[in-house]
């Protein structure tokens, strides 16, 4: 019988059950605390000191009440920069995701890849290290996107999404002459749940790379060997809960999204 683990997993709002929903696509026995930190959203223009603080900070009230297997910083702009921090403050193993450019890389026929992330994570020194790393003999046009993590809040609450935002967040691309491009690697956590808008207004055919699915894969192999399986038989909570920081004013819009991922329960965070 396979062992039953939990994890923590945290993102600035919604963005994370992408990976959450590849989680769940892998059918093993975890269950998931969630906590959506919708009071400090969005952290793509967030200052890199502050979001470090406001990163331990939640994980340590969560490890206070409980203790998870692992962590997932389910979110590119956090992890880009706190990873290294959270890893050297807690001893728990964390989990991060970061923009797949090696992939990119692996899958360009033209050389030429698209990065759509916040305004944040696309300018971090992470992303100069991982294009000279991986993709060095590559065109990489970066575009940061101030809306599109607020417009897939607004689709997952069934309140529409503005094409408008979305056109607007893809048009860089096509003044810095994209016309080679053939993969866009989705540098956020929210923009998997946009993914029929984004390929809908984009003018060409493209691979759009969410790194959700190899996320979920570390994780298992996280939990299979670095955890001590002998802590995760009985006492871990078996309860699928969802966290918001920020009261949410009209729960019941976001109720069936979350039912789907298997989220019994959702309660407030005071944080
Ligand atoms: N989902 C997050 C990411 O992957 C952040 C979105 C935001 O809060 O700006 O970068």
């Amino acid at each position: 019988m396979q062992a039953h683990y939990s994890v923590l997993v945290i993102d600035s709002g919604i963005g994370g059950m992408s990976i959450v929903k590849a989680i769940r696509e892998l059918d093993r026995d975890i269950s998931v605390t969630y906590i959506s930190d919708d009071d400090f959203f969005p952290y793509g223009g967030m200052s890199e000191h502050k979001l470090i603080n406001r990163l331990h900070s939640l994980v340590d009230q969560a490890l206070q009440n409980f203790t998870p297997d692992a962590v997932i910083i389910a979110c590119n702009t956090a992890s880009t920069i706190a990873l290294t921090h959270l890893r050297k403050s807690f001893s728990i193993p964390f989990v991060g995701v970061v923009p797949p450019i090696k992939t990119a890389s692996e899958v360009s026929q033209s050389r030429v890849i698209g990065l759509l992330a916040t305004e944040g994570t696309v300018r971090r020194n992470y992303i100069d290290n991982l294009i000279n790393d991986f993709a060095p003999d590559c065109r990489v046009i970066r575009v940061g996107s101030r809306h599109l993590a607020a417009e897939a809040e607004n689709k997952v609450r069934g309140r529409g999404v503005d094409r408008n935002n979305i056109r607007a967040a893809l048009e860089p691309f096509a003044t810095q002459d994209c016309s080679k491009l053939d993969v866009i690697v989705l540098g956020c956590t929210h923009y998997p749940h946009l993914h029929d808008e984004l390929k809908e207004e984009f003018t060409s055919d493209v691979l759009w790379l969410d790194p959700a699915l190899p996320v979920a894969q570390q994780l298992l192999h996280v939990l299979d060997t670095k955890t001590d399986r002998a802590a995760n038989t009985s006492t871990q909570p078996k309860a699928n809960i969802v966290y918001f920081t920020k009261k949410q004013p009209r729960q019941e819009d976001i109720s069936p999204f979350l039912n789907d991922l298997g989220f019994s329960t959702v309660a407030h965070l005071s944080a």
